[in-house]
């Protein structure tokens, strides 16, 4: 027998509350999906019955919900800084909290900008494809240590037309000598043991976007000691971290080279961006 929109929602809400914190989101999002319609038309035709075939779909999405994979793996896309990206199960899901970096990042670049970025641990290439969008005239080039995000980020590219150069590198070491005057990164920060990874859907990211090790600031310790190499005189550098790591990361931004050293914080008033500048150094010539 087949449902009706509503009543078919209100079922999977229920189920799927057992696996997460958006239960009717989600139910909303899988019925959409498997109705090929935009989510508004569920509340436009909540009485009208699925057709057999549609209601055999939701339920099997629906399970597949409550192992848990994590919807934007269902749908295979997901929306940041308004633009749809195609997600898969290598590379991180987008945070909405990436928003912030993003949006700290393009503060500082002017429209007009030719300038050169970096974007270190691009994954599905949400960062670098944002800013190179929004800011058509800067060179960017995005770098990750697994070829598949790489694959998955460059296919992103091509999906928004932007030109992006991809790299393949563990951090700074597959780069020429190179300067730029912009590193943005969002590493992987939490700690290997900390309980967060065993919740929700962490389970089902790749560990590699996730942890860096057993104390999480392994990957911010080795962008940060690194970044002066790579960086132009007063070159920008804007990371997202752990919402408990605002002070190791300040520390070690101040122990190599950087001021103007701010933490910026998300919509949840966690601080999780902290921009800075790495101090000029002094003309020994002058
Ligand atoms: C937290 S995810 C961020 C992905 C994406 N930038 C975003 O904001 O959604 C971290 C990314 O860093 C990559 N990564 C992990 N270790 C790395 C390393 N040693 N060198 C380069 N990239 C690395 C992972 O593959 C992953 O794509």
């Amino acid at each position: 027998m087949s449902e009706q929109i509503d009543n078919a929602i209100r079922w999977a809400t229920d189920l799927i509350r057992n696996c997460s914190e958006s239960a009717r989101l989600d139910a909303e999002l899988l019925l959409a999906h498997c109705l090929d319609k935009p989510r508004s038309y569920l509340y436009t035709w909540p009485r009208q019955n699925l057709s057999e075939s549609c209601w055999h779909d939701y339920r099997a999405i629906v399970q597949k919900r409550l192992e848990p994979t994590p919807v934007a793996y269902l749908l295979g896309s997901r929306e940041f800084y308004s633009m749809q990206y195609t997600t898969t199960v290598d590379a991180l899901i987008p945070r909405p909290e990436t928003e912030l970096l993003v949006e700290l990042t393009l503060a500082g670049i002017d429209p007009d900008s030719k300038s050169r970025v970096i974007d270190l641990g691009t994954g599905t290439g949400i960062i670098a494809i944002t800013l190179k969008a929004l800011r058509p005239g800067i060179e960017i080039l995005a770098t990750d240590i697994d070829a598949a995000c790489l694959d998955l980020a460059q296919k992103n590219a091509t999906q928004h037309e932007v030109t992006i150069e991809f790299i393949r590198s563990n951090w700074y070491q597959g780069l020429a000598r190179e300067k730029f005057d912009t590193i943005v990164s969002n590493p992987p920060y939490i700690a290997a043991n900390h309980p967060f990874l065993e919740q929700g859907d962490l389970p089902a990211e790749p560990r590699l976007a996730l942890t860096p090790g057993q104390t999480g600031l392994e990957s911010l310790q080795q962008i940060i000691a690194q970044a002066p190499n790579y960086l132009n005189n007063t070159g920008k550098i804007i990371l997202e971290h752990g919402y408990d790591q605002q002070a190791a990361v300040a520390d070690l931004l101040e122990a190599h080279g950087f001021g103007e050293i701010q933490c910026h914080f998300d919509f949840n008033d966690l601080p999780r961006v902290t921009t800075a500048k790495l101090i000029e150094k002094p003309n020994p010539r002058a």
